[in-house]
């Protein structure tokens, strides 16, 4: 994953640094380090957070060129010597890297027998001396170092080098990891996404894959192919700049961004359904919808859930066929797809490596597709031909909650959409009834979920949880239990509610407690005789049930009341009563809610 900040001009690169590395500690956060050149290369580095790097670098470090990196761990712990920028063996060039050399163990034999060795356990110090060792045989030219190189690597990277012989200088290249190139009158910036940089530039180049950029001298910037060959650059203009995240007064994002639901998610219901992008013959998205036969949803973790939920609602009123997957799975086993496909990819971040790959697979095979994002000009946003935005805000908390209902709405909203277009307005209409009541409910159950907080502080020293739903509201057992596994560290599963006589109730006991979402009237009496089972069996039950069931009130331990709604909606309103256990849950067990421990907010690696 990682994140990658560069700049070169006329002025000073620490701040921009170290502003950039901040903005995209979404990325990763195991270690960062920089590097300037200020007639010699200086690298500066350290494990933990960018605030930990800040710490140890002096207050003025007089310089106008720079590279810096925020790291998420592959190859090797998130130690010091592992942290980038490397420093290739001859010390002429120093590099960053965003991606996975996947044949590095073979580069690091050859490398080896030409009497290189090696001081981390990076993949990026071996591919880092493959460049320098070409650089030296190619008279140090770092382009022809790089199409060689090229040549030889297989995997995902994204790269700014500096050289030692070049002060003012900047190589940048990318391979299926994203980077980009921002243009100001002072120079240049390179950056993993565009918002990193937005504040300053306002022009930018996204480089293909296996372009090779040199900006140097404060104005001049060369493009060549994968081949070397000089191009034309392609300059776009943005004006993409954004606020400062702020928590608001909320100790943490995450619980900021539980509480901006109701807004967010009445803002977007009542807002017009844009469909951004076009296709080159000019169909409009309408035509599209006439002459497809089935949706596929790509996604990875909550995004996928999102894209559960959304079958069961797609397929119910619109009556498509719709198959949701993971876009790690979908990429490699050879899918059958065709022009009668739409292929969405479902994502907050725009970035995630697998559900770009997946969505690349499926536009070659021609299918057409369409990104459901968060981020704008994001790398799915580029990619996709149609685009829909969740018009979320910036989601900063690496727990996904206000991104998860977003996304469950505007695939209801696509639902009301194809049904209207199939002919059956009543159904088209019950969907956009159904929603207009969310956020109201969800107003009123925020305003008074005053048992959460008990509810957490007796459960908080579980070490399992199980969480079961049916139908529309099994994704969101399967959503429950994500939270509280990726924030507070407590191992949770989540199951269909009949699944788990298949299995998972053999783990049933006094100390393994579950969590039951019972507030959809269509699995009600279902899921009633699975509780049974399980407290047949002694095992503690927390349920999620509709204001007024007695009956579910009387059979289980605790009790989540939520107001009673379509049930269509149902899985919106329960997943925040979930949201909010896990935030609680991790906060008693001393967690870091916003940042938690080995994940990053965005998974650019695959
Ligand atoms: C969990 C979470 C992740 C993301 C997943 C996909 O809370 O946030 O599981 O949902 O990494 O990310 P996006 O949606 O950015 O593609």
């Amino acid at each position: 994953m990682c994140g990658i900040i560069g700049y070169t001009g006329s002025k000073q690169v620490r701040d921009i640094l170290i502003d950039g590395l901040q903005k995209l500690e979404y990325r990763g956060y195991d270690s960062a380090g920089i590097a300037l050149h200020n007639g010699s290369m200086r690298v500066i580095k350290s494990p933990g957070k960018v605030h930990d790097l800040v710490e140890i670098l002096p207050p003025a470090l007089d310089s106008n060129t720079g590279i810096a990196h925020t790291r998420w761990a592959t190859h090797g712990g998130a130690t010091e010597l592992n942290a980038h920028p490397h420093t290739s063996s001859t010390g002429k060039l120093v590099l960053v890297h965003n991606g996975i050399i996947e044949n590095s163990a073979q580069i690091e034999g050859f490398l080896k027998n030409k009497g290189y060795s090696f001081i981390s356990e990076t993949d990026t110090e071996i591919l880092l001396n493959l460049i320098e060792y070409e650089y030296l045989a190619n008279g140090k030219d770092i382009k022809s170092a790089l199409v060689k190189t090229f040549s030889l690597v297989t995997g995902s990277y994204a790269l700014a080098i500096i050289e030692e012989d070049k002060p003012g200088r900047i190589t940048l290249c990318r391979k299926d990891s994203p980077l980009i190139l921002g243009i100001d009158k002072t120079g240049f910036y390179v950056a993993s996404d565009i918002y990193a940089v937005s504040e300053y530039a306002g022009h930018f180049i996204f480089p293909g894959n296996n372009d090779i950029i040199i900006v140097e001298n404060k104005s001049k910037i060369t493009v060549y192919d994968v081949h070397g060959n000089e191009k034309e650059p392609e300059i776009k203009e943005f004006n993409a700049a954004k606020k400062k995240p702020d928590r608001c007064g909320y100790e943490h994002f995450m619980k900021k961004e539980i509480f901006e639901q109701p807004d967010i998610l009445s803002d977007l219901v009542g807002s017009e359904y844009k469909i951004e992008g076009h296709l080159s013959s000019g169909k409009n998205f309408n035509d599209i919808l006439h002459s497809i036969s089935r949706i596929t949803i790509i996604g990875c973790g909550t995004s996928w859930h999102a894209g559960l939920v959304a079958r069961y609602i797609i397929e119910k009123y619109a009556r498509i066929p719709v198959i949701v997957e993971y876009a790690s799975e979908y990429r490699y086993r050879d899918p059958v797809i065709n022009n009668h496909d739409l292929v969405i990819s479902l994502s907050q971040s725009g970035e995630t490596a697998d559900t770009i790959a997946a969505n690349r697979l499926a536009a070659d095979a021609g299918a057409i597709t369409m990104g459901i994002l968060n981020v704008r000009n994001s790398s799915l946003d580029r990619e996709t031909d149609f685009q829909v935005f969740l018009e979320a805000g910036d989601e900063i908390g690496v727990a996904s909650t206000k991104a998860y209902t977003a996304q469950i709405i505007q695939l209801s909203r696509l639902a009301s959409i194809i049904a209207a277009l199939r002919g059956n307005e009543a159904k088209s209409q019950e969907i956009l009834d159904a929603l207009s009541q969310i956020s109201s409910n969800l107003r009123y159950f925020l305003e008074k979920n005053s048992n959460i907080t008990d509810l957490a502080q007796k459960y908080a020293s579980s070490s399992n949880f199980l969480f079961l739903g049916r139908g529309l509201n099994f994704p969101t057992a399967l959503e429950g239990a994500l939270k509280l596994k990726e924030i507070s560290y407590i191992h949770a599963e989540g199951y269909p509610g009949a699944e788990m006589k298949h299995g998972p109730i053999a783990l049933i006991d006094i100390d393994f407690p579950t969590m039951v979402i019972l507030s959809d009237n269509e699995n009600r009496t279902k899921m009633i005789s699975n509780i049974k089972e399980i407290k047949a069996r002694g095992g503690k039950v927390i349920a999620i049930i509709n204001e007024g069931d007695t009956e579910a009130e009387q059979i289980v331990d605790d009790v989540i009341k939520m107001p009673s709604v379509p049930d269509i909606i149902s899985p919106v309103l329960s997943v925040v009563p979930l949201q909010l256990f896990a935030y609680y849950v991790a906060l008693l067990r001393g967690c870091n809610v916003d940042q938690p421990r080995n994940l990053a907010k965005s998974v650019t690696v695959e």
